[in-house]
């Protein structure tokens, strides 16, 4: 299961997204992280002194990743792995565990936690023009993660609406906007709907920093009732732990568990279709394939790619046969 936080800079993503993986440290063994902001902070955020392993940008790493996953495949012949090629049979895969090869090599560790870090990049990195942009490799990334429904991946995202074009628009089972009772934080939500409204079923907002009634007043006159989560108040703990008491975070935590509790009763209800998920690959690929990389490759890049990968037949294997897979 994998959930992505979004929403206008400032309006607490980070402080969110990890509040939720803490908590989620406390239900679950197991818990991958993602670092996917502009600007990296999670790892702050998340308030872990001690994680152990290398640290790297995974996009600074983009060849050795893409070869990575490219693994054994032959139906490319030649042609390059970009960020929205559908995998083959003999892709390499990455399982959402600690033991995975790809886990191991490219994130910090601590007990029941990986974290992954994209890495900062430029707004002009973003687009479908770009397959190396650092955005990219996540895309690819998560074409190639095989996490089932009790694998708890965990996103803190760029805002909104930089990558509805990609096929990192579509990555996650849940997306929640971590909406301010502004307008300027609420139209970034609101535009994600309207631009993306395929994915306005599993898209849902938790409105945070809201002080007092007219506050939730505010975001209840913009956001459909079934869609808020819940409301995160405007917390002076946050404000006492910026200034050095350690032990106000805890506080603040017991106020944002409630809705944490939501958040996740219902992401686990967003079971994902792989078929889907693997048609919507092939379909941007081919359009962004058309659009853009044909030419500049001179050669089809959609065409004749695996015609016997399906994701269930890679999911069916267990943990230790896809190692095999993994290594051979
Ligand atoms: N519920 C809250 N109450 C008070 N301050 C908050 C709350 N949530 C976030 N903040 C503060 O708002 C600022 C921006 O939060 P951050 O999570 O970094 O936003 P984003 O990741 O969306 O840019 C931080 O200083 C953070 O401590
Ligand atoms: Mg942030």
């Amino acid at each position: 299961m994998r959930i992505g936080f979004f929403g206008k800079g400032g309006a607490g993503k980070t402080t969110t997204a990890a509040g939720f993986i803490r908590y989620l440290m406390t239900k679950t063994s197991y818990v991958l992280a993602i670092d996917a902001d502009v600007n990296i902070h999670l790892k702050d955020a998340l308030q872990i002194n001690n994680f152990a392993g290398q640290q790297y940008d995974l996009g600074e790493k983009a060849s050795e990743i893409t070869s990575y996953l490219m693994g054994k495949r032959t139906d490319l012949a030649g042609r390059p792995l970009i960020s929205s090629t559908p995998p083959s049979l003999n892709s390499n895969f990455i399982r959402v565990a600690k033991e995975d090869p790809f886990i191991v090599s490219s994130g910090l560790h601590t007990n029941g936690l990986s974290l992954l870090t994209v890495g900062t990049y430029q707004q002009e990195d973003v687009g479908a023009s770009c397959y190396h942009s650092k955005l990219g490799v996540l895309a690819m990334v998560f074409h190639h993660l095989l996490d089932g429904e009790q694998d708890y991946v965990v996103a803190d995202t760029n805002a909104g609406t930089d990558n509805v074009a990609t096929s990192l628009a579509f990555v996650y089972d849940m997306n929640v906007f971590v909406v301010e009772p502004t307008e300027k934080s609420i139209k970034v939500y609101q535009d994600f709907i309207r631009l993306s409204e395929k994915l306005n079923g599993k898209t849902f907002v938790i409105a945070n920093k809201v002080d007092g009634d007219l506050d939730r007043q505010f975001v209840e006159k913009f956001v459909d009732k079934e869609k808020l989560l819940g409301l995160i108040p405007y917390s002076k703990h946050l404000k006492e732990f910026e200034q050095g008491n350690r032990g106000a975070l805890s506080s603040f935590a017991m106020q944002q568990y409630d809705v944490f509790d939501t958040v996740l009763e219902v992401w686990k209800k967003q079971i994902r279709n792989w078929e889907a998920y693997l048609a919507t690959l092939q379909t941007v690929h081919k359009k962004n394939s058309l659009e853009w990389y044909d030419a500049y490759y001179g050669t089809s890049l959609s065409d004749n790619l695996d015609p016997n990968f399906k994701y269930q037949n890679v999911l069916a294997k267990d943990v230790s046969t896809v190692k095999e897979l993994v290594r051979n």
